[in-house]
């Protein structure tokens, strides 16, 4: 397996967003908006490779010059548990650190709380809703 950075509207990212939307968006009757996706030009984008079969992904949108956060994480489903997803979150956590930033936060699907916390990441505060699910504010000190 391989870990890269992408780059926004190349062919890679075209496999992204279909990874992104079978994974996260489709089960929940949800797609990206045009603006939405044109808006993610100034992010980070990771994904991970098996020759040129995408496996994962996630991307980093700036916050402030400490503070990234983390966005769209995504494992193809039959190989999630695998530590596919472990291994994009160190990468993208070593990419932060070598851009300057100090802190990655994200909102985390309660579903994937228990992922998040093996990877040193503390919830702060009462969960809330976000696309239909609940949710908790995370964050870890880079
Ligand atoms: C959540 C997700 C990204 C995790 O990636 P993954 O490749 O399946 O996870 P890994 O195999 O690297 O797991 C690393 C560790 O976290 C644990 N873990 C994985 N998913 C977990 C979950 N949902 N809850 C609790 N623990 C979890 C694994 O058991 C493993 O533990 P170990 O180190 O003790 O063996 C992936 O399952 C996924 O894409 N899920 C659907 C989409 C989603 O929920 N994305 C997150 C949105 S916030």
């Amino acid at each position: 397996m391989g870990l890269k950075q992408i780059d926004h509207g190349s062919s890679e990212y075209i496999q992204m967003v279909q990874l992104r939307k079978q994974i996260l968006r489709a089960p929940l009757g949800l797609s990206f908006t045009e603006e939405e996706l044109a808006d993610e030009k100034k992010n980070i984008l990771i994904a991970a490779y098996d020759d040129d079969v995408m496996l994962g992904c996630c991307m980093l949108c700036p916050v402030d010059r400490q503070t990234v956060r983390l966005r769209q994480m995504a494992v193809q489903g039959n190989l999630q548990g695998k530590g596919i997803g472990a291994s994009i979150m160190y990468f993208a956590e070593n990419l932060a650190r070598d851009k300057g930033y100090e802190r990655v936060v994200m909102h985390a699907r309660d579903s994937a709380v228990g992922f998040y916390e093996k990877l040193g990441y503390k919830v702060i505060g009462e969960g809330f809703m976000e696309v239909n699910l609940p949710h908790h504010l995370m964050v870890k000190e880079l």
